[in-house]
């Protein structure tokens, strides 16, 4: 007769998020507002400052509308660690989450040097939206203990998370992330088998598809397509609307990467998406992307 072990979820008390950007930042203080000991690492000092500023703003207005106590909003920023040095946040850290830049090669690097770094029970995660866990777990000699946490942007409000199973994670580690994934007051989407883009990013991606080709043949403006996901299809943003905010070379990044993987001219970025990010527009982060914004933020016409 065999015996199969239940799985087990492993303790986690202290998390190290690498990347402070946008969603690095608040992914970090989602993760200090559940109780968690954070460090927050970028390897440059201005984003770890623009992260602060941003999070004192995003969590100081999450107390004036009275959704968190003063008390909470302290002691989360206590447990949060803005840091540039990794080899001592990684020591430290049960479990990491990774937010860098879409690139393969960028994160199979650090994942290689976490795996160094990292004590042996150390979970690692990637929030990447595309790269299967597959891909960044052969960087390092821990597949088991590795697989894909993907928030979706703003991380402070949206409240899916996908968990991704690669091909060696283990039951344990799948445990522990969505026990851990609850835990920080969010919602646990799993997939069993890896895909590129998961559940979501695929679903989204026919959207902008779709919406690339009515722009781009002429048939709608890009506000009219915008104005039809939200007042036909109940969608809280247009697509464009979308991008901006989480930016165009997230979306650029995404596509080349499925289309270097499959050669598939669907796949391509198209020309409008590309001209924009090589120009440097990438949504609401410059100033520019689909549309214009005012320094306040206020969407402007379409560019
Ligand atoms: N960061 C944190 N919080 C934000 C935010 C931001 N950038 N923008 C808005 N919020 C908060 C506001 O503070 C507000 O909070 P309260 O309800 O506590 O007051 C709440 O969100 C609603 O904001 P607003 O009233 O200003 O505006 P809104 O009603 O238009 O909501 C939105 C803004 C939540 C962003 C909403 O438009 C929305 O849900 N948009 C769709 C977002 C989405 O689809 N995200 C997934 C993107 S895909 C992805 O992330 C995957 C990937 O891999 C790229």
């Amino acid at each position: 007769m065999t015996v199969t072990t239940p799985s087990r979820s492993r303790a986690i008390d202290s998390v190290l998020v690498v990347g402070a950007g946008a969603m690095g930042a608040q992914i970090a203080m989602v993760c200090a507002l559940a109780g968690l000991d954070v460090s927050l690492y970028d390897l440059e000092d201005d984003r770890l400052k623009q992260a602060d500023e941003m999070l004192r703003q995003r969590v100081g207005r999450m107390v004036e509308k009275a959704k968190i106590n003063a008390t909470t909003h302290d002691a989360a920023f206590e447990r949060l660690t803005f840091t540039a040095d990794l080899r001592d946040a990684a020591a430290k850290a049960d479990l990491v989450i990774e937010a860098i830049v879409e690139k393969l090669d960028a994160k199979r690097s650090l994942f290689g040097e976490l795996d160094r770094l990292c004590p042996p029970h150390t979970i690692l995660t990637s929030n990447s939206s595309s790269f299967v866990p597959s891909s960044m777990a052969s960087a390092t000699e821990r597949p088991d203990r590795f697989c894909n946490m993907h928030f979706f942007n703003p991380a402070l409000v949206m409240s899916c998370v996908e968990v991704v199973r690669g091909q060696a994670t283990s039951d344990d580690t799948m445990t522990t992330v969505v026990d851990l994934t609850s835990r920080l007051g969010k919602e646990p989407v799993v997939l069993s088998k890896e895909i590129n883009g998961f559940v979501a990013n695929r679903i989204l991606n026919a959207i902008r598809d779709e919406s690339i080709y009515l722009l781009e043949n002429g048939y709608a403006s890009i506000e009219s397509i915008d104005i039809a996901c939200r007042s036909a299809l109940g969608h809280p943003m247009g697509p464009f609307e979308l991008q901006d905010l989480t930016g165009l070379d997230v979306g650029y990044y995404i596509k080349q990467g499925r289309y270097d993987e499959s050669n598939d001219e669907k796949d391509k970025p198209s020309a409008s998406l590309t001209a924009r990010v090589h120009a440097g527009h990438l949504g609401r982060k410059t100033g520019r992307g689909w549309y214009r914004y005012d320094r306040d933020g206020h969407k402007l016409a379409p560019t």
